[in-house]
């Protein structure tokens, strides 16, 4: 496709919003359609520019920070986690909670904060990611919270191949001699980080109650018998007593097509690009973009992904195959871009709750959670 087409292409997605980051926080799913009249002014000789100028810099902010605060919304994930605990197992608080294709585990993090008894397991196949976390989001909350998170480097495939990963000063006060002057605090998180007998792989770890894999991340499996290997293994790492896997998916007309949405937030503006989709293999090719105004910045591709667009009786059909008892559908319709331009933008989306559906007329977009059900 030419410039131009292109161009015009945008230009039928339009309509705009902005929004802060404090509501956006407990939102989800990360992308609602918006205006993308910014990118007009840009052509594609001066993005790329940009966008290697900006993975340069040293003082932008990470792009884990900003796919953090633009795409997830780990209070809202958690609030629906637990209510479909209560709803399908019940008679139990769930304590031990499993994020495969974690990224940041911002959800995990979450998850401990707020109750001692909790347990959290991360699993993701991206180092840099998983060390991001443990610098920015787990070693920051203290030895308490630190003692309780495992994090694994590896495949939802093979997880059972994953190796730990450990926080940088955990690995360094393994080498020092406590002789030598060394900072307290660090100690502190270190030594009793040591005293936990730390396992190697996920199965010497408690069995979870809750297993999750959010931001349409099955869609990162492209066959079939890869999601239902990856069902199995979540079923396995349930409790015995009774447990869930919970996971996300999107669809709808606009997800089935060339699409850009942006969103603003008061540092950043945050696009979605579907840059294709094939009806053949329903593979569609995702490309989140990072605007820094104030630094006069692109990040241009910061994360991509090779997704296939699975369709909900697909999900469920793998999940019985896995073992699962049960499967419920919860649904929201999300707002369409001329919806956006008549309402205050981001607000159109900000209430819509999700509810239990057994069918679903075709809309624009919809989100969706799938949760099944293991005894
Ligand atoms: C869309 S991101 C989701 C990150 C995070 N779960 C969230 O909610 O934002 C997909 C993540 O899956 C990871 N991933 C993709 N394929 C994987 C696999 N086979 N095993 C483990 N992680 C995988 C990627 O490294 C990436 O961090």
């Amino acid at each position: 496709m030419g410039k131009r087409d292109k161009k015009a292409n945008h230009r039928r997605q339009k309509g705009t919003f902005s929004n802060d980051a404090e509501d956006f926080y407990d939102q989800h799913p990360p992308v609602v359609p918006s205006v993308d009249d910014e990118d007009e002014e840009n052509s594609e000789e001066e993005e790329e520019e940009e966008e290697k100028e900006g993975n340069e810099s040293s003082d932008l902010p990470s792009k884990f920070l900003l796919y953090q605060q633009s795409v997830q919304s780990p209070k809202g994930d958690i609030s629906y986690l637990q209510k479909f605990f209560l709803m399908y197992i019940g008679g139990r608080q769930p304590l031990h909670f499993q994020e495969d294709f974690c990224g940041t585990a911002l959800l995990s993090a979450e998850w401990l904060k707020t109750d001692t008894r909790r347990t959290a397991i991360g699993l993701d196949l991206d180092l840099e990611a998983l060390e991001w976390c443990m610098d920015n989001n787990i070693s920051k909350l203290g030895s308490d919270v630190y003692s309780r998170m495992s994090l694994f480097h590896g495949n939802v495939l093979s997880p059972l191949e994953a190796k730990q990963v450990k926080s940088k000063s955990h690995e360094l006060i393994q080498n020092i001699n406590l002789d030598d002057g060394v900072n307290e605090d660090l100690v502190d998180l270190s030594v009793e980080s040591l005293e936990k007998d730390a396992p190697e792989s996920p199965d010497s770890l408690p069995k979870r109650d809750l297993v999750c894999a959010f931001n349409f991340s099955c869609c990162c499996l492209h066959k079939r018998s890869e999601l239902v290997s990856y069902f199995k293994n979540a079923r396995d790492a349930l409790s015995k007593k009774g447990g869930i896997f919970v996971m996300d998916l999107y669809g709808g007309a606009s997800a089935e097509g060339q699409l850009k949405l942006q969103r603003k937030f008061p540092n950043f503006t945050y696009t979605w690009e579907q840059a294709e989709f094939d009806i053949v293999s329903r593979k569609t090719r995702i490309s989140l973009h990072y605007h820094l105004q104030k630094q006069n910045r692109k990040i241009r591709h910061a994360f991509s992904y090779s997704w296939r667009l699975w369709s909900l009786p697909e999900i469920k059909d793998c999940m019985e195959e896995a073992g699962f008892r049960a499967v419920h559908f919860w649904l929201r319709e999300m707002p369409d871009a001329s919806e956006m331009r008549r309402t205050d933008g981001f607000g159109a989306g900000r209430d819509i709750k999700y509810e239990e559906v057994k069918n679903f007329q075709q809309c624009d977009a919809w989100n969706a959670y799938i949760v099944a059900v293991s005894f």
